[in-house]
């Protein structure tokens, strides 16, 4: 894969978890308020919940084990911090995405009161993401080599 289409790839699934993280945010406001209305408007709102945190839970994780494999390499081949700060960074990623996984794991309810936070840290997340190593400038076609990335 070319660092353009990984490039691509990386930001096809950024939009994708916006996109699920939209409708997750949504449907965890309605179980909230419904819990104040009756058991059966729970119930429903509840299925519907968590049936978006499992499609959440399946593109984060499939985002990150994706991003975890090229990040390393990427930013060694990008460097203008040296080693040690890299390797520091990429750290400091997993980290992020170890806590996104946690957020997202547990009982609905939970996950539901969390829900607001999460959206907006897993959107600065990406947002950091795009303006750095995920930037045209950075996985250029012509400067990076990434044939052993899959
Ligand atoms: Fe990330
Ligand atoms: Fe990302």
């Amino acid at each position: 894969m070319t660092p353009s289409q990984t490039r691509d790839k990386l930001l096809q699934q950024h939009a994708r978890l916006r996109e699920l993280m939209s409708a997750a945010a949504k449907l965890a406001a309605r179980l909230l308020a419904a819990g104040a209305v009756d058991a059966a408007a729970t119930d429903e709102a509840l299925l519907e919940f968590r049936g978006a945190v499992q499609d959440l839970r399946a593109a984060v994780a499939e985002h990150n084990e994706t991003e975890e494999a090229i990040l390393a390499p990427v930013l060694r081949a990008a460097d203008a911090w040296g080693p040690l700060r890299v390797d520091r960074m990429i750290e400091e990623h997993a980290a992020e995405h170890a806590a996104f996984r946690a957020a997202l794991a547990g009982d609905e309810l939970d996950v539901a009161e969390r829900m607001g936070d999460l959206a907006e840290e897993l959107d600065a997340h990406m947002a950091a993401e795009e303006r750095t190593f995920l930037s045209a400038a950075v996985l250029r076609d012509d400067v990076l080599n990434l044939d052993t990335c899959s």
